[in-house]
């Protein structure tokens, strides 16, 4: 059984990937709006030739809204359980030879080689608040570093009420920052235009869902 300790690994488990459609129908209309603001932050020429990442992937339902959105996009999804990136290969099957999964566990190492760049968008949706705090301050440094000039960091995610008191095998509570702790990581990685919008909260996880944006510098 996959570990339930934080770091997402519990997401390696087959058990839950297979509930996975049925936990998102339950938010499906929220998190549709949230995917149609990462659209806004992404250039405005839909039809322009673009690279992305998408971290912590899943089965890609983020990476495919961008794929289907931009008819000349590429995108390189990020995950590290096997029955999602199962999943996602079989379900993002029409969008042809335009995106590939790297296997990464974004808890550990280096950024990998392959994710260099430059990229003209990152996204993520319901992932990054697995990582520890320092990590994803680390994460939003490395994904500047590789983003074209004016590019965005776009976080659709779990941020966790600053008030809430968390049982101690709450995951969510050892590792969810909340909205400024998130701001804060981005601001000092150099990131401009930061916002948080599109903000609903999630009474069982003791947060709220955000799309939290920056860009690095045009010049
Ligand atoms: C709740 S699912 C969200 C999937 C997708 N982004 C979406 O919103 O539909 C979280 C995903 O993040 C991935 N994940 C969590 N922690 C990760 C890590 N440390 N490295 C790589 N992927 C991770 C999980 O494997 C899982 O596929």
């Amino acid at each position: 059984m996959a570990d339930l300790g934080g770091g997402g690994y519990h997401w390696q488990a087959k058990e839950l990937v297979d509930d996975w459609d049925e936990m998102q129908r339950r938010v499906e209309a929220e998190r549709e709006k949230g995917f149609r603001r990462i659209l806004d932050h992404l250039p405005a020429d839909r039809s322009a030739t673009i690279r992305i990442v998408d971290m912590g992937a899943g089965d890609g339902k983020v990476a495919s809204v961008v794929l289907e959105n931009y008819p000349n996009a590429y995108a390189v999804l990020v995950d590290f359980s096997g029955p999602m990136i199962a999943k996602g290969t079989r379900e993002l099957r029409s969008y042809g030879g335009r995106w590939h999964y790297l296997y990464w566990d974004m808890n550990e190492g280096e950024f990998p080689e392959e994710l260099d760049g430059p990229f003209d968008g990152v996204v993520s949706s319901a992932a990054i608040h697995h990582l520890k705090n320092d990590r994803k301050a680390w994460l939003a440094q490395q994904i500047a570093a590789r983003l074209v000039p004016g590019g965005s960091f776009i976080n659709y995610d779990l941020f966790r009420d600053p008030d809430a008191v968390f049982d101690e095998e709450d995951i969510h509570g050892r590792t969810c920052a909340t909205i400024d702790e998130a701001t804060a990581f981005m601001r000092s990685a150099g990131y401009e235009g930061i916002l948080a919008d599109t903000r609903f909260y999630v009474e069982t996880q003791k947060g709220e869902m955000a799309v939290l944006a920056g860009h690095v510098p045009a010049r």
